[in-house]
Formats: C-alpha cells, sequence, structure tokens
C-alpha cells in the first residue's frame, strides 16, 4: 500500500478525485493516511471529514513565526509517515527541510502545460488570466515532482486543453480540472502506486 498525504488550501476539487479515484478503485494500491491544510477554512478538510478521513489544519496564523510553523507542519507529516506528499492546491511555500527528507516523495498538480505559465506567483486563477492574456490557443495541466524550484521538478504527467472563444479565467480554470487535472493526478498517483507495489 502506497500511504499518501494530501495537502490542500482551498476547495479541494482535485483531493475530492483522488478520494473518488481510491473509492472505485481507478487509483489502486493507495491509502489516504491523512489531509493537511494551512487554511482552517478550507472546504477540502471538510472533504476529507465526509470521507472519513483524518484531517488537520496547520496554519502559519497559529505560530509566532515561519520556523515554528514549518516545524509543527513537519512534525504532523512525520506522524502521518506518507510514502507520498501530494500538494493539491496547497499554495504554501514547502519548508526546505521537506524537500530533503521527502525528495522524489513529493508531488505537485499545476494548472498549465509546464514550463508555461508556471513559477513564482502563477498559482489558482492567475495562471488562466496569464493564459488567456497571452493569446494561447492550447493549455493544460501538469503532475510533477517537487524539487527546490518552484514548478522545475521533473514531469510526470500533462495533458492538454483546448481554449475557446469566450473563455473567461472562471471557465477555462473549470475546463482544466475537468479535462486534465481531475484526471492526470489520480492517473500518476495510480502509476506511483503500482511501481510502489513491485
Ligand atoms: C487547482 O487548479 C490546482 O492546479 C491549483 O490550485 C487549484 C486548486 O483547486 N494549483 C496551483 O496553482 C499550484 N501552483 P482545488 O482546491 O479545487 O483542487
Amino acid at each position: 500500500m502506497l500511504n499518501i498525504v494530501v495537502c490542500v488550501s482551498g476547495g479541494g476539487t482535485n483531493l475530492q478525485a483522488i478520494i473518488d479515484g481510491v473509492e472505485s478503485g481507478t487509483i489502486r494500491n493507495t491509502n489516504i493516511a491523512g489531509v493537511i491544510s494551512n487554511n482552517a477554512g478550507a472546504y477540502a478538510l471538510e472533504r476529507a471529514q465526509n470521507a472519513g478521513i483524518p484531517a488537520f489544519c496547520v496554519s502559519p496564523k497559529d505560530f509566532s513565526n515561519r520556523r515554528e510553523f514549518n516545524e509543527a507542519f513537519l512534525k504532523k507529516l512525520e506522524e502521518l509517515n506518507p510514502d507520498l506528499i501530494v500538494l493539491a492546491g496547497f499554495l504554501v511555500i514547502l519548508p526546505e527541510k521537506m524537500i530533503q527528507v521527502y525528495r522524489d516523495r513529493i508531488i505537485n498538480i499545476h494548472p498549465s502545460l509546464i514550463p508555461s505559465f508556471c513559477g513564482t506567483g502563477y498559482y489558482g486563477l492567475k495562471v488562466h488570466e496569464a493564459a488567456l492574456q497571452r493569446g494561447v490557443k492550447i493549455t493544460g495541466a501538469t503532475v510533477h515532482y517537487v524539487d527546490e524550484g518552484t514548478d522545475t521538478g521533473r514531469i510526470i504527467m500533462q495533458k492538454a486543453v483546448e481554449i475557446q472563444e469566450g473563455d473567461t479565467p472562471e471557465i477555462l480554470q473549470r475546463r482544466v480540472m475537468e479535462q486534465a487535472e481531475w484526471i492526470i493526478l489520480p492517473k500518476a498517483i495510480d502509476e506511483i502506486a503500482m511501481a510502489h507495489q513491485k
């Protein structure tokens, strides 16, 4: 079994795709050990609770400095003992130590075809705003390993999505989720879990 921890900050639709994948068997050999959010109000935490998955909030707001938050976050991860950490809309700069301790065991979903529209400042709707502003005809999503850089780690899987006449950032975000993110993130986890079994 691949023990995974999913880190989230917001609505958690990618988390839901993972929960559904594990429940339906499209993600095989995988156990969701816990969900961690930096944001107490994240709907993703409710999604986890509804699915009976242990859900935790570790918020920078509850600590007097970044070092203390980083330590508490790392401690929670350690308790959950993940084989793989999945960043599913987790909008926090990771502690450097986390990348060292879990090297090649952290993956992220990014809502563009890396290396387009990625790096510092490109997250959530901003990615889609930038794609529309540039006038690209095709965008998509990428699952990649996480290293010290921002969106620079090895690419695992990508899927293209067409931009349509009249798209707004919100409409495009939804299409990229439906046609790419919710498909390739579960698929990447399944592939890693199957390789883990061997
Ligand atoms: C997703 O579109 C994800 O790709 C993006 O945040 C959204 C989270 O939605 N992540 C980034 O932009 C990371 N740079 P969700 O909470 O509904 O899964």
